[in-house]
């Protein structure tokens, strides 16, 4: 009982989620991606060298945990495939450690297609990261999406290719003149077999044994579809509670949720972004903190911590504690702020996320100010080590957001972090 626990993006995604899963990994049994696609991009130093993961999880440099995809994840196979065989020689990945959930949906060449056309055709682009995220949602929910059980079953894949090519003249046409990448998408099918298995009856399995499940959540809770900054958000629940519903586990088997945040906000793509900083303040923090997106490239939008939106995370996933990473990118600045309110022309002062989009675009964030820090942050150890400014700070935000602060992230390597005594 009470062996779950769920690590989830508390911001718009890229706060570090995948070098936190990697250090928390070593604890638990099993490591599992409850949403998303390779629209994710999890970052981690492992001995030093660089790793960007999209769809496996970032417990997979554990010595023989298992990693788990389960029903609500969409899979690209090329892009599964691709990351396995990358991985391989540096860790062992064979069908007893990874499981891939037959129930899971498949990313087709058709819904890359699809995803780049809607941005292009769109007055209102997403920003999305063209990888057929949005599309196979939305087939998946109109209940003609490609099972990953069915894709790698050879008879039943050639059957749903038939159905749609009947249905879709466009999708026909998109077969013959893209031959290479859908003789691509066949092949994969076969190396992907092995591990598609019934992972949420095996996952359940694990709970009966006692053994210890860690949730890797990715995007973030405000890019969740009903809960995020609608439209301009991604197409699957990123938010704690949607986890049990995607390993098909009850909700009270969960123990402990943490949030990952940046010590600032970062978003890629479109949408409203109160405290974003256009000038040279967000440049610094784009340049010290290498903000640019790992999935797609992309500059990333930076700005100030943003406790209204914060706080709101807290609620909507129940936080026991918020990681905050990249605290170490702070220092040397010379005022620091955080947003604790927003001010609107018509609805006046706002300490809770508008569902309304418009609105949230109105708002002008009220600030608090705090005096940077210059002397360098300890590494390791505990994080009353932090300079007095730095703990001013911390408190501040605690304040605001109503969950404490259970560690700070330091640095991009493993053992780069501070924890309370
Ligand atoms: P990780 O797991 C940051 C954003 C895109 C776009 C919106 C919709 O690395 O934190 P999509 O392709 O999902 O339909 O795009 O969501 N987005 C992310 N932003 N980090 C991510 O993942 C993201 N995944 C999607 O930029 O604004
Ligand atoms: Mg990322």
């Amino acid at each position: 009982m009470n062996n779950v626990k769920i690590l989830i993006g508390a911001q718009w995604g890229d706060e570090g989620k995948g070098r936190w899963i990697d250090i928390l990994a070593k604890d638990a049994d099993a490591i599992v991606r409850f949403q998303g696609g390779n629209n994710a991009g999890h970052t981690l130093y492992v001995d030093g060298q660089k790793v960007v993961l999209h769809l496996i999880p970032s417990g997979i440099f554990q010595p023989e945990q298992i990693c788990a995809l389960t029903a609500g994840v969409v899979i690209n196979p090329s892009v599964i495939i691709q990351e396995i065989d990358s991985l391989t020689g540096t860790v062992t990945i064979d069908p007893s450690r990874l499981w891939v959930s037959a129930r899971s949906h498949i990313i087709t060449p058709w819904h890359v297609y699809l995803d780049t056309e809607n941005e292009k055709q769109s007055q209102n682009p997403i920003g999305t990261t063209k990888r057929g995220i949005g599309p196979t949602y939305a087939a998946k929910a109109s209940r003609s999406g490609l099972r990953t059980g069915i894709y790698t079953d050879n008879h039943r894949r050639q059957e749903w290719l038939a159905e749609m090519a009947e249905i879709s003249e466009d999708f026909r046409r998109h077969r013959q003149e893209n031959k290479l990448e859908w003789q691509a998408f066949e092949e994969a099918a076969v190396k992907l077999k092995p591990y598609v298995t019934d992972t949420e009856n095996r996952l359940r399995q694990l709970i009966k044994q006692d053994k210890k499940i860690l949730i890797e959540g990715a995007q973030g809770a405000l890019l969740d579809l009903d809960h995020g900054t609608y439209p301009y958000v991604t197409s699957s629940t990123t938010v704690a509670g949607g986890a049990f519903g995607s390993l098909g586990i009850s909700p009270r088997n969960l123990g402990e949720v943490l949030g990952v945040a940046k010590a600032y906000m970062t978003r890629v793509g479109e949408g409203p972004f109160p405290t974003e900083l256009t000038d040279q303040t967000g440049q610094l923090l784009a340049e010290r903190g290498q903000e640019f997106g790992a999935t797609t490239g992309r500059p990333r939008r930076c700005g100030w911590l943003d406790c209204v939106a914060l706080r709101y995370s807290v609620d909507i996933n129940g936080l026991d504690g918020i990681i905050l990473n990249k605290f170490d990118i702070l220092t040397g600045m010379k005022e620091i702020k955080i947003a604790t309110s927003y001010t609107h022309p018509d609805l006046g002062t706002i300490d809770q996320l508008p569902w309304d989009e418009r609105v949230l675009e109105e708002c002008q964030p009220e600030y608090q100010t705090f005096p940077g820090w210059s002397a360098e942050t300890p590494k390791s150890g505990k994080i009353h080590d932090l300079p007095e400014e730095a703990l001013t700070y911390i408190r501040a935000i605690e304040q605001s957001i109503g969950c404490p602060v259970t560690y700070i992230g330091t640095g991009v390597n493993r053992h780069d972090y501070l924890t309370r005594p």
